[in-house]
């Protein structure tokens, strides 16, 4: 009877002890037959109350025989079982080190930011402190307190993006000027570099461009200090022995205004196709600040007197670097951007 059921026990095992792929359910299967309370194995001592006691022994010793079978047959699966897990997960964690390498592409500053930041190493050396305007302006900032009043002929020189009938993206930087001079009395020695919008669209131009204001004012200042700054700035800029000299222009908001060029810094001068043959190229706008535009930020024209400038960052970039379209700077391609350095 008892040889019945551990027949019974034995080939329920190992009808199903090849089939675990894991040991987890392994250990399930197992603890149905080796669980010391309730396995098969445990029940069967529970039966010998019922046997006679001169068998008991014998019995005992069967039971005890299955009982070791059992244990080192799950035993020695376990450690298969086992094996095909670890066989497995190295498998799944292996790590192919004949495989080509994600690219990793490294990026590099743009023409524009190199020379905003040359600019403001070059500016921020001779004592100027960065203001940084707002993009958007109201009609008062960007054109009124600059001397230019509605209808004002000068206001066709910037054809402007109306965000309403009051607000605008700035033209110019020189809104700035405005901002600084109602909130700081003189002494005042700021550059304001930011973005700019006109709508203007040629090879040359592009509705989102940036510049480089500068401002000074105090007393005394005369176009003496502007012409000699702008010999240094020059000379740090595009070379040692690049000159510049001021042409009669016009702002409204400087009197008197200038065009200021640059010795050609390709021909030194003689004429070449970066100048046109003229031996020089214009580069910013400059001029003393209108009284008016002084009167207007409450500064006291007859006590303070000063200048201030502004550039096109993407122009300077494009001389220096030999650029010829402007559209190539707002393209993204890093591998334009690649081709600049310091
Ligand atoms: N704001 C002028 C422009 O955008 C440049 C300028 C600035 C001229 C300061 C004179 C003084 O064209």
């Amino acid at each position: 009877m008892i040889e019945n059921t551990i027949q019974k026990i034995r080939s329920e095992i190992e009808d199903r002890i090849e089939s675990f792929d894991s040991s987890k359910s392994l250990y399930e299967f197992r603890k149905d037959f080796l669980d010391n309370k309730d396995g098969k194995i445990a029940q069967l001592m529970k039966n010998m109350r019922d046997v006679p006691k001169e068998e008991r022994p014998a019995m005992g010793k069967v039971i005890n025989e299955v009982k070791q079978w059992a244990i080192a047959r799950f035993d020695e699966m376990d450690k298969r079982v086992k094996a095909i897990e670890l066989e497995k997960k190295n498998k799944a964690e292996a790590v192919d080190v004949t495989m080509p390498a994600e690219k990793n592409e490294i990026g590099a500053l743009h023409p524009d930011t190199l020379i905003e930041n040359e600019l403001i190493d070059i500016f921020t050396g001779m004592g100027f402190e960065i203001y940084e305007g707002r993009e958007i302006e109201n009609d008062y900032y960007n054109f009124t307190a600059l001397n230019t009043p509605k209808d004002h002929p000068a206001r066709d020189m910037q054809d402007t993006f109306y965000v309403s009938d009051e607000f605008l993206l700035r033209t110019q930087t020189s809104a700035g000027q405005i901002h600084v001079m109602e909130n700081k009395k003189p002494p005042i020695k700021i550059l304001s570099p930011g973005k700019v919008f006109r709508s203007d669209d040629d090879a040359t131009h592009s509705p989102m461009f940036s510049q480089m204001e500068g401002l000074v004012v105090d007393e005394g200042i005369s176009v003496c200090d502007l012409q000699g700054m702008l010999n240094t700035f020059s000379e740090r800029i595009f070379g040692e022995g690049v000159k510049t000299r001021l042409r009669p222009s016009y702002f409204p908001f400087t009197e008197p205004s200038v065009e200021v060029d640059v010795s050609c810094f390709e021909c030194g001068g003689k004429g070449c196709k970066l100048c046109k043959g003229t031996g020089w190229i214009e580069v910013l706008g400059a001029g003393m600040v209108n009284r008016h535009v002084l009167e207007n930020c409450g500064i006291d024209p007859d006590k303070y007197t000063g200048f201030a400038f502004g550039m096109g960052v993407e122009r300077i970039a494009m001389l220096k670097y030999g650029i010829n379209n402007i559209k190539t700077l707002f393209e993204s391609d890093t591998r334009f951007a690649k081709q600049f350095k310091d």
